[in-house]
C-alpha cells in the first residue's frame, strides 16, 4: 500500500518514491514506513537512492565552496608536496668508513647520522647535550643495528672544547672520511661564545672552521673525504661585518644568524679552493625549512597568535627526515665525487642561490 491507501507492488512504489518529494527521506524514523517499505532490500535501495539525492543537492548548492575547498586542498598538498623536496637515492655503503656529525643528538643533524648509521659507517657524534646524544644513539643503534657509535663532547661556543675534540680524534682515530658540520643556533639573544664571540658568528662559523681546520690532515689523509657545511638559505641577504663582527655597535638576532651562514658558504667555498687536488671535497648546502628545535630561542617569545600560524605552518614544512636529505646527499652521492665548493638545496645543486656576483658584492661593498 502506498501513502494514500492504494495497493502497489514493490517496483511501482520504489518508482513512485524516486519521483516524489522524498517524503520518506533518510532522516525519517521506521516507524513511518508502511509494510511494504520495511522490506530491507526496498527500503536499502530507497535510502542509496536518497542519499545520492541529497549528496547531489549538496553538491549543486555548494558548488563554489566545494571548488574553493578542492583547488585549497590540492594547492596545500602540491606545497607540501614542493616542500618535502627531494630524495637522495644513493644506495651507496660506508663500511670501513668514519663519518663525523656535529649537532648529532637532534633534528636534521640525528636523521643523517642514523642515515650514515645505517650505510654502515662507524659514526662518531659530536654533541653539546650529552645525555640526550646517548639517547639519541641507543635509538639509532636500535633501529639500524650498528652499534659502531661513538658520543663525543663538543660545545662550539668553546674553542677549548673544539681543540680537546679535534686532539682526541687525531689521536684515536685512524680515518675520517666524512665531516658533516651539522650544529647550529638561530636568533638567539646577544650571547657572548666562551672566547667572547658574538653566539651565532661563534657557534655556527667559527667553532667549525677551528674543528674543520684541525681535522684537515686526517680528512687528507682518508681521502676522498669529504666536509659538508650545513648551511642556509639566510645567507642571501646576510652581509659580514667587517668592521663589527660581533654586532656590538647594534645586535640584531637575525643580522646575526644571516652573517654566520653566509661565512658557512664562503668558508666551504674558499676550502674548496684551498683544498684542490688533495682528494677532499667540500659541499654547502641550505636543508629547507623544517620542523626541528632551531627556533627554541625565537618561538616563546611571540605572541600567542603568532605562535599559532607558526603551529600551522609547522605542518607543511619538512619533516626532519625531509630535511635531512640534501646533507645525506653531499655525503654520499657517488656523481658529487668530482664536484666541490658548490651549494645544494632540494637535493641537488643549486646556482640561483650560489651567485659568485652576489657574495663578491656583499665582500667588496665592506672591504
Ligand atoms: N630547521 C630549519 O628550518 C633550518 C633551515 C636552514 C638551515 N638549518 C640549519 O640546519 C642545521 C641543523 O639545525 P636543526 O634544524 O636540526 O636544529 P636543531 O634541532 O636545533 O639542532 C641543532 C643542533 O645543534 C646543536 N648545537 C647548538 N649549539 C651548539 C653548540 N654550542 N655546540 C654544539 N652543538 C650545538 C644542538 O645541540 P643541543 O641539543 O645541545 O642544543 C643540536 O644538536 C643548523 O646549522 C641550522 O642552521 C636549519
Amino acid at each position: 500500500m502506498d501513502r494514500t491507501g492504494e495497493s502497489v507492488s514493490g517496483d511501482e512504489m520504489l518508482e513512485r518514491s524516486v519521483s516524489e518529494d522524498h517524503w520518506y527521506c533518510s532522516f525519517a524514523t521506521p516507524n513511518i514506513f508502511d509494510e511494504q517499505s520495511r522490506n530491507s532490500a526496498f527500503y536499502s535501495h530507497t535510502m542509496t537512492l536518497n542519499y545520492a539525492e541529497v549528496l547531489k543537492d549538496f553538491v549543486e548548492k555548494h558548488s563554489t565552496g566545494l571548488t574553493v575547498a578542492a583547488v585549497a586542498g590540492i594547492g596545500i598538498l602540491g606545497l607540501r608536496r614542493w616542500m618535502a623536496g627531494g630524495v637522495c637515492r644513493s644506495k651507496a655503503r660506508l663500511d670501513g668508513k668514519t663519518v663525523l656529525i656535529t649537532g648529532a643528538n637532534t633534528g636534521i643533524g640525528k636523521v643523517t647520522a642514523m642515515d650514515m648509521a645505517q650505510r654502515g659507517a662507524r659514526v662518531i657524534m659530536a654533541c653539546r647535550d650529552i645525555p640526550k646524544a646517548y639517547s639519541a644513539a641507543d635509538e639509532i643503534r636500535q633501529k639500524t643495528g650498528n652499534n659502531n657509535l661513538l658520543v663525543k663532547k663538543l660545545d662550539l661556543a668553546s674553542l677549548k672544547s673544539v681543540r680537546e675534540l679535534a686532539k682526541y680524534i687525531q689521536e684515536n682515530e685512524k680515518r675520517l672520511d666524512i665531516l658533516i658540520n651539522n650544529a647550529g643556533i638561530m636568533m638567539c639573544p646577544k650571547w657572548k661564545t666562551e672566547d667572547g664571540f658574538e653566539m651565532q658568528i661563534g657557534v655556527n662559523h667559527l667553532g667549525h672552521f677551528l674543528l674543520t681546520n684541525s681535522l684537515l690532515d686526517l680528512l687528507k689523509k682518508s681521502a676522498p673525504s669529504r666536509v659538508v657545511v650545513v648551511a642556509s638559505i639566510a645567507h642571501v641577504t646576510g652581509r659580514i661585518h667587517f668592521d663589527d663582527i660581533n654586532l656590538d655597535r647594534n645586535y640584531d638576532n637575525l643580522v646575526s644568524y644571516r652573517q654566520s651562514k653566509l661565512a658557512n658558504i664562503l668558508f666551504a667555498r674558499e676550502l674548496a679552493a684551498r683544498l684542490q687536488g688533495t682528494g677532499v671535497t667540500v659541499y654547502s648546502l641550505h636543508p629547507g625549512l623544517i620542523r626541528t628545535e632551531l627556533g627554541r630561542h625565537l618561538f616563546p617569545h611571540w605572541s600567542w597568535w603568532k605562535r599559532m600560524i607558526a603551529s600551522v605552518l609547522m605542518m607543511i614544512v619538512k619533516s626532519p627526515w625531509e630535511g635531512a636529505q640534501t646533507s645525506i646527499y653531499c655525503a654520499v652521492e657517488e656523481s658529487l665525487a668530482n664536484e666541490s665548493g658548490l651549494y645544494y638545496r632540494q637535493v641537488q645543486v643549486n646556482i640561483d642561490f650560489d651567485n659568485t656576483t652576489v657574495l663578491a658584492k656583499s665582500l667588496q661593498l665592506q672591504l
